[in-house]
């Protein structure tokens, strides 16, 4: 059985699988084409914190595939009245067929896929959210289509990371180590990224630049994500004057490569990491992010429950 708790839990040729099979399982969606492998299979979802994507991606895509949802959050649950996670997990896992759970620590995941009967995938964490990667590793491999294997075409690509060394900035890059490209990181001082949370083997895969503008300097991929993370609100007054040069505006972009895409994970605060002119300019491709949640995610619930399937 496999869990699905960072970017790191699958090999590069899994990953090849899953855009490959996220691809097939999108296209049937555009041309209204049932695909439901999954009739009979109940989802679990878990929210400790917040969220519209995350929530609306795994139900909708479930139902799509035959199954059926059913969400917690800790407020309408035992969990939010501190019953042991672990007993959480033994009891829930025993009437699902899949759990996936947006939390705090990534210990507390780790703590629920260790008594799980079944596997376990990490809706975000404070310190990973490896679904978001996939979606946009996937949305990278559509608007380069010129490439035929996905791993081919993140083979060398420079990614610009601008902002927060965060969930987001860590699965960036673990998957920048396991598939063989660059994170060009620029955080503010105090919000740097650190290779030992990232759980990285080596400080290879990124370069870090003070200036977010040098950063971004021949970039494939321009990236930012909020100033505060959920979890962190109390820091909010704080990380606004930290961060105030750390906004993805034209001149940012205008570094990158000429058709450089700019991506966020979303929700975005205009003005703030992004000016509004990139976020709803001709080279955002966010609101595909978004859509493609929904696709690579269905092709990894398949994946987890029934292994790889013929093409
Ligand atoms: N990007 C993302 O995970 O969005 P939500 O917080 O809305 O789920
Ligand atoms: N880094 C953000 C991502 C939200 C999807 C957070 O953790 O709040």
């Amino acid at each position: 059985m496999k869990h699905y708790l960072q970017f790191t839990d699958f090999t590069a040729q899994e990953y090849e699988y899953l855009f490959q099979r996220a691809a097939l399982i999108k296209a049937k969606f555009k041309t209204y084409q049932k695909h439901q492998p999954l009739v009979d299979r109940t989802l679990a979802m878990i929210f400790e914190k917040a969220s519209t994507r995350t929530r609306v991606s795994f139900e909708a895509g479930m139902y799509q595939l035959g199954g059926t949802v059913l969400n917690l959050t800790s407020g309408e649950s035992q969990i939010g009245r501190s019953e042991p996670i672990a007993d959480t997990a033994r009891v829930i896992s025993r009437m699902v067929d899949l759990v996936m759970i947006r939390t705090f620590g990534q210990e507390r995941i780790e703590q629920f896929a260790q008594h799980s009967r079944v596997p376990v995938i990490n809706g975000l964490t404070n310190e990973f959210h490896p679904c978001q990667i996939l979606a946009d590793l996937f949305t990278f491999f559509e608007h380069r289509s010129e490439q035929h294997s996905p791993l081919a075409c993140f083979k060398g690509k420079i990614v610009a990371w601008v902002g927060d060394g965060n969930n987001m900035a860590n699965s960036w890059l673990q998957a920048a180590e396991l598939l063989g490209f660059k994170v060009h990181v620029s955080t503010p001082s105090g919000y740097e990224v650190d290779q030992s949370i990232a759980g990285l083997r080596s400080g290879e895969c990124y370069r870090v630049f003070q200036d977010p503008h040098e950063a971004c300097e021949g970039a494939d991929l321009v990236t930012t994500d909020v100033w505060t993370s959920m979890g962190f609100e109390a820091e909010n007054d704080e990380r606004k004057k930290a961060f105030h040069n750390w906004c993805v505006d034209t001149a940012m972009m205008a570094k990158a490569k000429p058709d450089a895409l700019f991506m966020h994970c979303l929700p975005a605060h205009r003005g703030e990491e992004v000016s509004t002119d990139v976020i709803d300019g001709p080279q955002s491709v966010v609101w595909d992010e978004a859509e493609n949640r929904m696709h690579v995610q269905k092709a990894l619930m398949e994946y987890l429950l029934l292994g790889q399937q013929p093409t």
